[in-house]
């Protein structure tokens, strides 16, 4: 039986022929770490890296490249930024909708370098109101770190209109771009977000184990380097380089993964962002049809492919979501992800906590709409054995 993979939001799956072929092509042909030798091939690394770098930048419609700092993925970019920028006594306002890739850095935080942290509340269908944002502003507050798109409803929160609370208030801006990245238009400046970060692996189609984090102009003045250790320039110095990238950029790159990373940016240009987009509401609309005709299936969040992308939450009546995915995989070869998908206050809010989460599917630019359909068509068949 063919798999039918709709755990996009966990990473996405497959991945474009171009991103396998430009690793390979990386791995077999040059071989060689980047801004550490003379010969041909660590040059065409170096080379590669560069254009990689100036690849996410306009992504992301940033033209100082060295702006762009490739980390291991989106919780250390986020990492990078919640450890490099807090200090004693400030305040951070973030939103119960976070993954715990923000939530665990900021207890962390609290408990041991005595910030404090307000945590809004979201609407019954998980969307934030900028009000509640700007109602939570102190005198110490100092940034706001939002959730693009839930990974748990799919909710799109209003970013721009919290961009510009925080520009108004001269707060820093930290955007997780994890579930939008790659789906939804993400221009820094549109955004107003002074920090992005961004995972290689979900819409942005390259592997695992790569992942962004933009740093805008002047933040690097406040941004401490989280890690230090070899850049390949200033070697002589055992100070940490200042400059971009390097002040962030420690160790030898993981260039399979920055080469797979561009080659999938690449394939999110060339199909365009609007294109995506219409392929995602249309596949995220069938589904969302197909589950509302299912007795028995309650679906969380907007359930509306307009305030939201390819992320459906839902509960199968008479089952424990880990049990409804299990009999899925089983019998059908429908493959989507249970539980609190790391994300569990936003759990809280839908009610969902106390019942072992919900059973998440993920739609990817990859599915076609006849796996949407062998999906429902698998939903439906499980709710009805259980009402039978
Ligand atoms: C909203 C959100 N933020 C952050 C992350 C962490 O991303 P990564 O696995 O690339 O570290 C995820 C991953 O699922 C996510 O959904």
């Amino acid at each position: 039986m063919k798999r039918i993979y709709l755990d996009n939001a966990a990473t996405s799956w497959p991945k474009p022929e171009a991103v396998l072929a430009a690793m390979e092509d990386y791995q077999r042909r040059l071989g060689a770490p980047a801004g550490r030798g003379v010969y041909r091939e660590a040059i065409e690394t170096e080379r590669i890296i560069a254009e990689a770098r100036r690849r996410l930048g306009e992504l992301l419609g940033v033209a100082q490249a060295n702006r762009i700092i490739f980390c291991g993925g989106c919780t250390d970019a986020l990492n990078i930024a919640l450890h490099g920028l807090l200090r004693a006594g400030d305040h951070v306002i973030t939103t119960v909708t976070e993954h715990n890739s923000v939530l665990r850095p900021l207890r962390f935080l609290e408990e041991t370098r005595g910030i404090s942290v307000t945590r809004v509340a979201c609407g019954a269908r998980g969307i934030i109101a900028p009000d509640d944002v700007r109602r939570a502003i102190q005198s110490q507050t100092r940034m706001i770190v939002l959730n693009h798109v839930s990974n748990v409803t799919g909710a799109i929160q209003p970013a721009v209109e919290i961009g510009r609370i925080a520009a108004e208030h001269n707060l820093l801006y930290l955007l997780d771009a994890a579930q939008s990245a790659g789906h939804l238009n993400i221009t820094a400046s549109e955004l107003g977000a002074q920090l992005i970060a961004v995972p290689g692996h979900k819409g942005l189609l390259g592997p695992l184990g790569i992942g962004v984090l933009y740093v805008g102009p002047g933040v690097e003045a406040e941004l401490a380097s989280f890690r230090q250790g070899g850049t390949g320039t200033k070697s002589e110095d055992d100070h940490q380089p200042e400059s971009l990238p390097d002040r962030y950029e420690s160790g030898t790159h993981n260039v399979p993964g920055i080469v797979g990373l561009a080659a999938g940016a690449q394939y999110v240009q060339k199909t365009g962002l609007a294109a995506i987009r219409k392929h995602l509401r249309g596949l995220t609309e069938l589904l969302l049809s197909g589950l509302r005709e299912i007795k028995g299936v309650t679906i969380f969040g907007p359930g509306d492919a307009e305030q939201q992308l390819g992320v459906v939450s839902i509960a199968v009546k008479g089952f424990d979501p880990h049990e409804a995915a299990a009999a899925l995989d089983g019998a059908y070869h429908v493959q989507a992800r249970p539980g609190i998908q790391c994300a569990p206050q936003m759990h809280a809010a839908l009610g969902t906590l106390k019942t072992g989460g919900t059973l998440r599917l993920s739609v990817g630019l990859l599915n076609k709409e006849a796996e949407i359909e062998a999906a429902v068509q698998a939903l439906a068949e499980l709710a009805r054995s259980a009402s039978g």
